[in-house]
């Protein structure tokens, strides 16, 4: 008998994606419609937005996955759906329209946890490559523009639990990506453009102490404080701070100027707006973001006897993080593994992928799941 095949749809955020998966390993097709140019004016997602794009794009994403799968409604056997977390109502699109599909086809549903997701999304890759085996306890850092999450997953009869060992205090480290480009005026999503631009600059010049990226205990209720936290909103003011005390906001300007009068800016053109000081900023800031999320998270793995460790979420898509990890996880003989860069960031073939062991346990979601934007991994 063939495998059975999951669509998955995910409405998370701001990509609308839909993806076919066979028997949780063979990836058949992967559509994403990117909201980019919709939120770029605003140098953000705008969550109203958001839902109205998902709204507009969700049919003809899932017609397309299904054509490249070949295969058709009638043909899937379920459907997998995020559920959270992320912003409620674009959440609400991909759940509607999942609900809809499932009732009228008499098919399975599967509610997914986005940040299994991510998480599987490296496994997905591993199995194609044939190493489908990964040795416990196994640590996963989930980084993204909306999350910046360690996780140490365990082997279980019903498939994986998992531990939230750390988790940022305040600012994701995507969104402190994107926040730092804003202030900068080097465009939206901020992320791929200074990973691009870093590698031009001196990671030296500009120091970033421990201070600025230290979390503070002071506020947070004991039960809720966790060994590995993180905190990049102190790094944000830091460099707001350099960009007062160096006088950079004309040079600013002029970049954002010169940004907004471009259709399609690439990295060439970007690099050519920033001068050296510039240039030596981002990459420092580059450095400090990194260092923290690699170390700390190394720091977790040897002090929970960690065997396999996953990179995961939109900002493992950076060239220095994965660099990084790469060169101080094999000095401690540590297995590391990352997704390719275009199942980093938000996809459904992720979705489909972590559903497979739901649907092999049969365990379908209720006819009244909804929405949980703030839904947390266990
Ligand atoms: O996983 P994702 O697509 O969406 C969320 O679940 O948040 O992650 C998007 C985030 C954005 O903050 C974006 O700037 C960041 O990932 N990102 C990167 C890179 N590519 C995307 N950050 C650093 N370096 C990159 N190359
Ligand atoms: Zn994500």
């Amino acid at each position: 008998m063939p495998e059975a095949c999951i669509l998955g749809i995910e409405t998370s955020c701001d990509e609308t994606a839909a993806a076919v998966v066979r028997g949780g390993e063979h990836l058949l097709s992967n559509v994403v419609s990117s909201q980019i140019a919709t939120h770029r004016p605003y140098g953000g997602v705008v969550p109203e937005l958001a839902s109205r794009e998902h709204l507009r794009a969700i049919v003809p994403v899932v017609r397309q996955a299904l054509l490249e799968a070949g295969q058709t409604y009638e043909s899937i056997d379920a459907i997998a759906v995020t559920q959270g977390p992320g912003l409620a109502g674009a959440l609400m699109v991909g759940i509607s329209f999942a609900k809809a599909l499932a009732f009228a086809l008499g098919k399975p549903l599967i509610a997914v946890n986005h940040l299994e997701g991510h998480i599987h999304a490296v496994l997905l890759e591993e199995k194609q490559k044939g190493n489908a085996h990964m040795e416990f306890p196994l640590l996963a850092l989930v980084v993204s523009g909306g999350h910046t999450h360690l996780f140490l997953a365990h082997q279980s009869e019903r498939g994986w639990t998992y531990e939230n060992i750390g988790r940022t205090r305040d600012d994701a480290a995507g969104e402190a990506f994107d926040k730092v480009a804003k202030l900068l005026g080097l465009g939206y999503p901020g992320g791929p453009m200074i990973d691009a631009l870093a590698r031009h600059g001196n990671p030296k010049a500009v120091r970033f102490g421990p201070a600025q990226i230290k979390h503070r205990n002071r506020g947070t209720p004991r039960e809720q404080q966790t060994l590995y936290d993180f905190s990049f909103s102190g790094i944000k003011t830091a460099v707001l701070r350099y960009v007062e005390l160096e006088s950079m906001r004309d040079s600013i300007a002029a970049r954002r100027q010169a940004l907004d009068a471009m259709d399609r800016p690439s990295a060439a053109d970007l690099r050519a707006l920033c001068d050296s000081k510039t240039l030596d900023l981002i990459a420092s800031f580059q450095r400090a973001v990194v260092d923290d999320l690699v170390f700390k998270t190394l720091a977790a793995a040897r002090e929970r006897e960690v065997r396999t460790l996953l990179v995961t979420g939109g900002v493992a898509a950076n060239s220095e993080l994965r660099e990084t990890f790469s060169i101080e996880a094999a000095k401690e003989g540590l297995p590391v593994f990352f997704p390719s860069r275009s199942l980093s960031t938000d996809n459904a073939a992720m979705i489909a992928t972590a559903a497979w062991p739901r649907y092999q346990a049969k365990e379908f979601a209720v006819a009244e799941f909804s929405a949980e934007a703030s839904l947390s991994l266990r």
